[in-house]
């Protein structure tokens, strides 16, 4: 048996579904249940039929399926696979934050620990955090971790008063503007796509900007033919699948996030045998940053 039926049976036997973000490795999207962006991830988590689920991602997409699931079975394929993001803030900040502003709301991208999470009022994805932000009834809005979500965000909703946080994406931080006009000199005709986590000056040159959802759903629906996209390569397994007349091209510094690719069909084969890397969330973290999840998936509706 090759490792890929070997994949498909276990799975049946061991009533399990398996989830992937579109960042991991082309041969684990092609094993996949569910591909999607992280808010689609987190919705499709919740009401899944199969009691194990296998989340090819990283740790936070992990725990946040647990915390919205706290019956089933989580494997994660690599428990080191992290989110450095998800670290970039605290909670000492926050309490500073809600001792000044007494109308605040602390947004927390999900991509955060849980016990970020648990001092947040709402979670947002890059898909839906500009809608969440401008139905919060709050003037002043502390969003943590990502500094360049945050700004974008802020950008459109001038109403509201942001205080920023610290916090990026490595990969998307390093995405360079010069690299991009490079590609633009190469391509002109392509459209450029970029996701919110990259810096201003990146986004400047956008003709669209979204999740990673968003850029693939763009691209089906332009009249374009080619396009330079503005993040992690992982993306591109799903646009050729959807497009495959279409060219994408990325810049010449590739943005791959390590993390992400350490997701392998022998690490979801082995998870799958043995039932290691079990994603625990003690009861209390879990109940405390389940609101701010659940408040995410009722106003993203
Ligand atoms: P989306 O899945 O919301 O596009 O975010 C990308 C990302 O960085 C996930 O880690
Ligand atoms: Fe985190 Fe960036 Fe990797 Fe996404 S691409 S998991 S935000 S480090």
């Amino acid at each position: 048996m090759t490792i890929i039926e070997q994949i498909h049976q276990l799975k049946k036997e061991k009533n399990a579904v398996i989830l992937a973000h579109y960042y991991v490795r082309p041969e684990v999207q092609e094993i996949a249940d569910y591909i999607g962006d992280s808010f689609y991830l987190s919705r499709v988590a919740v009401g899944l039929k199969e009691q194990t689920i296998v989340f090819c991602g990283v740790s936070f997409m992990g725990e946040s399926a647990k915390i919205l699931n706290p019956e089933k079975t989580v494997l994660m394929p690599d428990m080191k696979a992290d989110c450095a993001m998800a670290h970039m803030a605290d909670k000492e900040t926050i309490q500073k934050m809600r001792d000044i502003y007494e109308d605040l709301a602390v947004v927390c991208y999900i991509n955060s620990t849980a016990d970020l999470k648990q001092y947040s009022d709402v979670c947002v994805t890059s898909a839906n955090a500009l809608k969440i932000v401008r139905a919060l009834p709050q003037k002043n809005i502390f969003f943590i971790p990502d500094k360049n979500l945050a700004h974008f965000v802020a950008e459109q909703v001038p109403e509201k008063h942001f205080v920023f946080n610290e916090g990026y994406c490595p990969i998307h931080e390093k995405m360079e503007k010069e690299e991009i006009l490079k590609e633009k000199k190469a391509h002109p005709k392509a459209e450029v796509l970029v996701h919110p986590e990259c810096t201003k000056s990146v986004r400047r040159l956008a003709d669209y900007i979204g999740s990673t959802a968003g850029i693939i759903s763009y691209a089906v629906k332009s009249e374009c033919k080619e396009f330079i996209v503005c993040t992690e390569t992982g993306v591109q397994y799903e646009l050729k699948r959807q497009n495959p007349d279409k060219q994408f091209y990325f810049t010449e510094t590739e943005p791959i996030c390590g993390d992400m690719k350490q997701i392998t069909l022998e690490k979801i084969l082995h998870v799958l045998e043995t039932g290691e890397n079990e994603v625990h969330v003690p009861k209390q973290l879990r109940e405390n940053s389940k609101k701010a999840l659940e408040k995410m998936l009722e106003l993203a509706q």
